[in-house]
């Protein structure tokens, strides 16, 4: 993945445990670089080496910290200078969601080597979604959890996320049950 979210994780654990924990993490994980670069591909394997050394050093179970990295990284992709992408996407939770391809479009036009996941989501009732995640990339679905939590703080609503489970048995497709109250 892009050297952005490595970056994202990196400092996801500095703030949350400081600059040491992040040095034994790093050399646990076989992190060489000296500084991640944002806007450079990295392999899929530095990010996942990355979760799992942290769940080893700090103890943690490896979903817990991909959902609170998910939440961290709403955050952290405002201050990094990316708040005018998010702010296009969408004024509400719900256009924002129905959004989240173009979104990744959007953003693939400079990472032009981008390999975005795909979300679906169709209303159910006022209050809730039903909502997919398609993807490349095994793990993830307890970041995707995270992230939706964590747009739920940028949108000051309170959000409720169900993991269903696979989309017919494929481990690609996940389905959610998101809900929300403005
Ligand atoms: C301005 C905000 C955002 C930026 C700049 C951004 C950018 C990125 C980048 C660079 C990657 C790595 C993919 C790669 O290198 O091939 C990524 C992956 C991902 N993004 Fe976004 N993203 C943003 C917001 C969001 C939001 C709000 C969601 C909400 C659901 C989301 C869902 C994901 C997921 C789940 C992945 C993991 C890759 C996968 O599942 O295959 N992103 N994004």
């Amino acid at each position: 993945m892009y050297g952005l979210v490595n970056k994202a994780a990196q400092d996801f654990v500095i703030e949350g445990h400081g600059e040491e924990v992040w040095q034994i993490i790093k050399t646990k994980a076989g992190v060489d670089e000296v500084a991640f670069v944002s806007m450079q591909p990295y392999p899929d394997e530095i990010t996942y080496n990355i979760v799992g050394a942290a769940s080893e050093h700090l103890g943690a179970n490896p979903d817990d910290i991909l959902e609170a990295f998910g939440q961290y990284w709403i955050k952290f992709t405002m201050e990094e200078g990316y708040s005018h992408v998010l702010d296009l996407a969408g004024r509400t939770f719900p256009e924002f969601l129905n959004n989240l391809n173009n979104m990744h479009a959007h953003i693939a036009q400079s990472f032009t080597e981008l390999k975005p996941p795909t979300f679906f989501c169709e209303t159910i009732d006022a209050h809730t979604f039903k909502f997919e995640y398609h993807t490349e990339r095994p793990g993830l679905v307890r970041f995707v959890k995270g992230l939706l939590l964590g747009l739920g703080e940028r949108f000051k609503i309170s959000v409720g996320v169900e993991y269903i489970g696979t989309i017919d048995g494929n481990e690609n497709s996940h389905e959610y049950r998101v809900t929300y109250n403005s």
